[in-house]
């Protein structure tokens, strides 16, 4: 693989990064996945837009500009010929020469800024297919998820303690209300039929496919409430599904081991997920 490393392309194995790198040391770093389909980035204006509103949050600055970014995804699909899969983005505040908690100063120390590439089928998904099994874990998370930083230990932490109960990923659970899932929006459709998602705050991430999910729904006059719904609304609604760039619209089939409706992926779930595909397309 050719990946992407503070200016140059090089062989992965050749990518090298300081070992005072504050992404490594002190997670101090954001990232982005966008979707690569049909060798085309999907949604990277919003993606771009959600890089510009995390760097903000932690007075980071782009070392390259918007369309340099933009040829640097294009070049990454191109050299590693990527049909179907994702752009991993990371920039971090860099590698000052010292380990301290004080940012360094942005004059003496450049970001670290690298960029690969992983395949994936996201279409052809088995998972989709089967539809997931999620299970309820806290979410102790710290209190500004809403900027997308790589501090995903807790996130990986839940999703390994949701597979050790058979399931196949976490629902975040916080004050009886879910948040979303270890690395998705989470979302129902209730017995009468509104989808429901939790509205954005500090508590979630703003998923740019939650984004696209909403405009399509809205779009075809469905009815969509953005609020926190409780864990026993979500054990009795009618379906449930999440979404993200790596999985597009999953329908959820059970969470706990309770069947959430027929306990197959629902007709409202496999719907959305034909939409997105064939908008992103
Ligand atoms: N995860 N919520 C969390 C906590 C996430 O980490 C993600 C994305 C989402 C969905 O956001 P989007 O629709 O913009 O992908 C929601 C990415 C895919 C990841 O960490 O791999």
């Amino acid at each position: 693989r050719t990946v992407y490393v503070n200016g140059a392309y090089c062989p992965e194995e050749d990518a090298r990064v300081s070992i005072f790198d504050r992404g490594f040391l002190f997670a101090d770093a954001v990232y982005e996945v966008t979707t690569v389909l049909d060798g085309k980035l999907v949604d990277f204006d919003g993606h771009m837009a959600r890089l510009g509103r995390s760097l903000e949050a932690l007075t980071m600055t782009l070392p390259v500009s918007e369309d340099e970014l933009l040829d640097i995804h294009r070049q990454l699909v191109t050299e590693n010929a990527l049909r179907e899969g994702m752009i991993y983005l990371q920039l971090s505040r860099g590698a000052p020469g010292d380990r301290d908690f004080h940012f360094p100063d942005p004059e003496e120390t450049r970001p670290t800024l690298i960029l690969f590439t992983q395949e994936k089928a996201i279409v052809d998904s088995a998972l989709a297919a089967r539809g997931a099994k999620v299970a309820f874990v806290p979410d102790l998370r710290w209190g500004r998820v809403d900027i997308k930083t790589v501090q995903l230990l807790y996130p990986s932490m839940a999703k390994m303690e949701a597979e050790g109960k058979g399931a196949d990923d976490a629902w975040l659970v916080k004050d009886g209300l879910v948040t979303e899932g270890s690395s998705n929006n989470a979302w129902i459709v209730t017995p009468e039929g509104t989808l429901v998602t939790r509205q954005l705050s500090h508590d979630i991430l703003p998923g740019i496919t939650r984004a696209t999910v909403l405009r399509l729904a809205r779009e075809r006059q469905m009815k969509v409430e953005e609020r926190a719904f409780t864990t026993e609304e979500a054990l009795a609604a009618k379906e449930a599904f999440i979404t993200s760039a790596s999985s597009f619209v999953t329908p959820v089939i059970s969470i706990d081991g309770h069947p959430i409706g027929e306990g197959e992926p629902g007709p409202v779930a496999k719907a959305m997920r034909e939409i997105y595909i064939d908008e992103a397309r």
